[in-house]
């Protein structure tokens, strides 16, 4: 007797199935999507994390992210799937998405800056291993250019001699808005093979996109041009950041307003208007990965001077951060040993519980080695997450501070018992609950002077100081109410 044709929802074959490897922050939100706006299409997100997968399969998502969940609950169990059967639903799929982890590698050749592909080589290891037809294999994962190459090599000596189109089709989402950026992306690229095979396979892959994204949206390109666009597109956006980061110090020592001149910039149409507004300094799992790939690349190419411009952006994010610990010590009349210091937001930014190379841990860093004693309050992060980051990306732990993560780097519920006791505030992550605080009550349980640092440049400035406190930002003018950056 003939096996079964699986159905979709609507009673009718599935057009196409789909495997996504990777259920973190782009497998997951990007295959829900996809579900959504393609009844017909079955989609299965594994990962090797049983514990992951259980949580894709439940309420509490593995992720914070604005309207996922609902996302998730119109298509699971129906044409969305999440499991650890890693095997059967590659040998099932006709697409797999490869979405893992690619990170800066951290021993070896290129250790610190080169990215570890190491996720995506044991995946195409795996496809080449159990796929018994031909499938299209799409890069996900942000990769070094040419990794095509790698994953169609690794690809071509499977056992069984099959045929594998490798396609790149990078992710531009960013987090907190993930799911408007996924339904109506500025663009999706797609790169492939210029061979009759490799273009059908782009075809494929646009047909996918074209359920619900404009044709003339889906940007297809040869397979090298869509790697490199990944890379650049991140460079250019943390470059923006790390541009007007530099002009804020320059504001701080003209009177000049860092707020003021990016308003000016923006009305250039040329220059654009966002990602031009000054901060502690970025962070996020892949814009100093990236950047640092980019780097490595063009070193191991010879492109010195390429090299080091993009570098430049990396170095100017670490300036701005310390550079804002650097204004905490020197306005809290240089020192702030044992002081405790209530830190508002640990996120890389708002809407997201990420925490990965967030300017926040730098800060947290850098305060725990004057000895402060510091509270931490986001709405999203728990402490466990936040010791987590300390110890990955800054290697703060137990061992290289003794007997002080206990009593020195706690966290706080609610941001009120956060700021009681404390000596100064400092706002790290842009939260919207942060702007609308009872600023009154949180100053009367403060000792005095009570100091907020606004790294993010969200608060109502000139109201706190109203109520008494001595506000201290990025890139304003001295004098007046609020003070700027370091001593002068
Ligand atoms: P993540 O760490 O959140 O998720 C990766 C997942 O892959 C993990 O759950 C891990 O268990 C799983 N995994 C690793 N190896 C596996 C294997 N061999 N088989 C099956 N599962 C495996 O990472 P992420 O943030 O989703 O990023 C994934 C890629 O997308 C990276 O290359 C990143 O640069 C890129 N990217 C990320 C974002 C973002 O906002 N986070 C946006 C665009 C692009
Ligand atoms: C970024 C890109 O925006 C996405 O297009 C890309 O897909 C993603 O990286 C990726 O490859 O992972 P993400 O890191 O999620 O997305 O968040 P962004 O909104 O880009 O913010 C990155 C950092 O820059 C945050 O710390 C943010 O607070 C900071 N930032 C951003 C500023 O300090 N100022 C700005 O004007 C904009």
């Amino acid at each position: 007797m003939a096996a079964a044709v699986e159905t979709s929802a609507g009673g009718g074959e599935y057009l196409l199935k789909i495997c996504c490897m990777g259920a973190g922050y782009v497998g997951g939100p990007t295959m829900a999507v996809i579900a959504e706006n393609c009844p017909n299409i079955k989609v299965t997100v594994v990962d090797l994390s049983q514990k992951q997968i259980d949580a894709w399969n439940s309420d509490q998502l593995p992720i914070y992210e604005p309207g996922l969940l609902e996302v998730v609950k119109k298509s699971r169990g129906k044409n969305l799937f999440f499991s650890t059967d890693i095997d059967g639903m590659i040998a099932d799929a006709d697409i797999i998405f490869i979405s893992v982890n690619t990170p800066t590698k951290t021993h070896g050749i290129g250790a610190g800056r080169a990215a570890n592909i190491k996720n995506c080589e044991l995946c195409a290891r795996k496809i080449a291993e159990v796929a018994t037809t031909s499938k299209i294999v799409v890069e996900k994962s942000t990769v070094p250019v040419r990794t095509a190459d790698a994953v169609s090599r690794v690809l071509s000596v499977n056992p069984g001699g099959i045929k594998f189109q490798v396609l790149s089709n990078p992710e531009f989402l960013a987090e907190g808005t993930a799911i408007p950026d996924l339904e109506t992306p500025g663009r999706v690229l797609i790169g492939g093979m210029q061979t009759p095979e490799g273009l059908a396979a782009i075809e494929t892959l646009v047909s996918v996109y074209a359920h619900w994204v404009p044709r003339e949206k889906i940007i297809t390109t040869n397979v090298w041009s869509s790697e490199v666009s990944k890379l650049v597109a991140n460079a250019f956006l943390a470059q923006r950041v790390s541009s007007i980061n530099s002009i804020s110090a320059l504001c701080e020592a003209t009177d000049a307003d860092v707020a003021e001149v990016s308003n000016a910039l923006k009305f250039d149409d040329r220059i654009g208007s966002k990602f031009l507004n000054a901060s502690v300094g970025f962070g996020g799992s892949c814009f100093q990965k990236d950047i640092l790939n980019l780097v490595y690349i063009c070193e191991s190419l010879g492109l010195n001077e390429v090299a080091a411009y993009w570098e430049q952006v990396i170095i100017m994010n670490e300036y701005q951060k310390r550079r804002f610990s650097g204004m905490v010590v020197s306005r809290m009349f240089n020192t702030i040993t044992d002081k405790k210091i209530a830190i508002f937001g640990f996120a890389f930014k708002k809407d997201t519980g990420d925490t990965r190379e967030t300017a926040s841990a730098f800060v947290c860093r850098d305060l725990l080695d004057e000895r402060a004693k510091l509270e931490v309050y986001d709405p999203q992060v728990s402490r466990e997450t936040m010791l987590m980051e300390m110890d990955y990306t800054l290697k703060v732990n137990d061992a290289t501070y003794p007997n002080m993560l206990d009593s020195n780097l706690v966290t706080a519920t609610d941001p009120y018992s956060c700021a009681a006791g404390a000596h100064g505030i400092c706002v790290l992550t842009e939260w919207d609950e942060f702007k609308s605080l009872d600023f009154m009550r949180i100053y009367e349980s403060m000792a005095k002077p009570a100091f907020i640092f606004d790294g993010r440049m969200i608060m109502d400035h000139e109201a706190l100081v109203k109520i008494g406190f001595e506000v201290y930002c990025i890139g304003k003018p001295r004098g007046g109410g609020v003070r700027n950056g370091p001593a002068n």
